[in-house]
């Protein structure tokens, strides 16, 4: 039907922060909130699709009509979305997947010494751009927190990660991005941009898709 466009569509939507552990009770995150992620996936699911969730930890409860899967690191959120993936038709990378690691998670504990310390990290792998090399058929959609440059960020990635759209935002102000309700984005496609004012993240969401669909559409 015409107001689900989605019907019989496999879409995965990755949100939230990951968490990388340090030793069994302490851990490298950030900030995000997981609500951008949320309301992607909750509009793909009130247009028709079949949601898979995967979310880092976040404070939000499982939205209903969908599967929820629970990871914590970057590797496990890889291996999530991998398995699932030849099925996907849309993939979108709300998350923000840790960029670092510690090399060697400690088993035990680790005691605190006299003085400074030091901690070795190793990259994560980039998740998106690990798609994006393996892409057959499945429409790519990353995201881009930005605090400057955001349209050259932005354009980079989208060639870089081999995505098909970009979502980018300035998390440079307080009130928008990172936790708030509220987020102000442009969308950059190829030989595609379009800019949205201050919205909530649900309209935002739907109005992003909506764009997505009528520009790509659906019957791919
Ligand atoms: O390179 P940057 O982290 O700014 O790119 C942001 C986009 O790439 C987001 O869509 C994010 O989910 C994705 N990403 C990823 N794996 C990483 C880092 C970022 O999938 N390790």
């Amino acid at each position: 039907p015409q107001n689900l466009p989605l019907k019989g569509k496999q879409v995965i939507v990755s949100a939230g922060p990951t968490l990388e552990r340090i030793d069994p009770v302490r851990y490298l995150s950030n900030f995000s909130s997981g609500k951008m992620g949320y309301a992607m996936a909750e509009a793909a699911r009130d247009l028709g699709a079949a949601v898979t969730l995967v979310h880092g930890p976040v404070a939000l409860p499982d939205p209903s009509g969908m599967t929820v899967i629970a990871i914590e690191s970057a590797e496990q959120m890889l291996e999530a979305i991998l398995s699932r993936y030849d099925a996907a038709d849309y993939v979108i990378k709300a998350a923000a997947v840790a960029d670092y690691r510690p090399k060697q998670a400690a088993q035990q504990k680790v005691k605190k010494q006299q003085g400074d310390t030091q901690m070795e990290l190793e990259r994560t792998p980039d998740i998106l751009a690990t798609l994006g090399a393996q892409k057959t058929h499945q429409l790519l959609i990353g995201f881009a927190a930005e605090t400057n440059d955001v349209e050259t960020y932005a354009l980079d990635k989208l060639a870089r990660k081999n995505a098909d759209y970009i979502i980018a935002n300035d998390v440079s102000k307080t009130d928008r991005g990172f936790g708030a309700d509220q987020n102000i984005v442009t969308l950059y496609g190829h030989d595609f941009v379009q800019h949205f004012p201050s919205t909530s993240k649900r309209a935002l969401a739907m109005q992003l898709l909506e764009t997505i669909i009528a520009q790509s559409g659906v019957a791919k």
